[in-house]
């Protein structure tokens, strides 16, 4: 798809929970890995289209602090699918430097396979310097382990008298966590006919838009992402005011 489309105002930070893998195998009678491994390139396509468009943060929602229940044996298939698409670094470099795009893995780094954790610190240096879309990738991730995690470094500085308990205020709290420097995310797009947030970004998400679909996340397509754009020109978005 070439065809980009106008939009009268976009959203500045789009967030995905990338859901509905298992569920779009299993109508086909497939095995629910073959889910990720289609889901895993809806991902590529979508990200890379979203930055296309204009979109300048993307944060993409590819396993949760809580998915390590499921069975070893899809687990360690969504690790080697992440392990290929970070192994790709040739071709990685090539797209993230055409395209501008900076690619940040947020979520805790121990648990993952060590091999992968290593691919993953050399994209995100690898892509410092690119400044058009900030695409962050949230593996290993869960928002209340984020906001402990943030907890954690906020009193330990307390506790050496370098900050006092008083001057811990929200945008402390902002600053502390995995998408310091980054702005809330706008809107959070959530397929697969599901209506919760399954642990993602619930700090940041005070004042997001949500956009449910019944599309399972393997068939999302560029359509979809226009028309959530598309819905978003229309909401009202009053944070509290008139
Ligand atoms: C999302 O798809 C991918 C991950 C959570 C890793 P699911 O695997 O949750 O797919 P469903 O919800 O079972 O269909
Ligand atoms: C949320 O999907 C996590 C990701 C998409 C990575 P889940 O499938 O894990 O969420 P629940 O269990 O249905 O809430
Ligand atoms: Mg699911």
């Amino acid at each position: 798809m070439s065809d980009i489309p106008k939009f009268d105002v976009l959203p500045e930070h789009i967030g995905i929970i990338m859901d509905g893998n298992g569920r779009w195998a299993k109508q086909r009678g497939l095995k629910r890995t073959e889910g990720h491994k289609e889901g895993a390139k809806v991902f590529k396509r979508i990200c890379e289209y979203a930055a296309d468009i204009g979109i300048k943060y993307l944060t993409f929602y590819a396993f949760s602090t809580e998915n390590w229940k499921r069975p070893p044996e899809e687990v360690s298939v969504i690790m080697d699918i992440f392990r290929d698409y970070l192994g790709e670094a040739e071709e990685r470099q090539e797209e993230n430097r055409q395209k501008q795009l900076r690619m940040r893995f947020i979520g805790i780094r121990e648990g993952i396979p060590e091999d992968i954790q290593i691919l993953m610190d050399q994209l995100e240096k690898n892509s410092d310097d690119k400044n058009k879309t900030v695409v962050n990738l949230a593996i290993n991730y869960g928002g209340r382990s984020e906001l402990v995690n943030a907890v954690k470094k906020i009193s330990k500085k307390v506790a050496s008298g370098e900050l006092s308990a008083e001057d811990i205020d929200e945008e402390m709290i902002s600053s502390n966590l995995y998408t310091a420097n980054q702005p809330d995310p706008d809107i959070i797009i959530r397929p697969s006919g599901e209506y919760r947030l399954s642990n993602f970004m619930i700090w940041q998400a005070a004042y997001s838009e949500f956009w449910y679909s019944d599309v399972l996340w393997p068939d999302f397509t560029e359509e979809h992402l226009i028309s959530v754009l598309r819905d978003y020109e229309k909401r009202n978005r009053r944070f509290g005011g008139i």
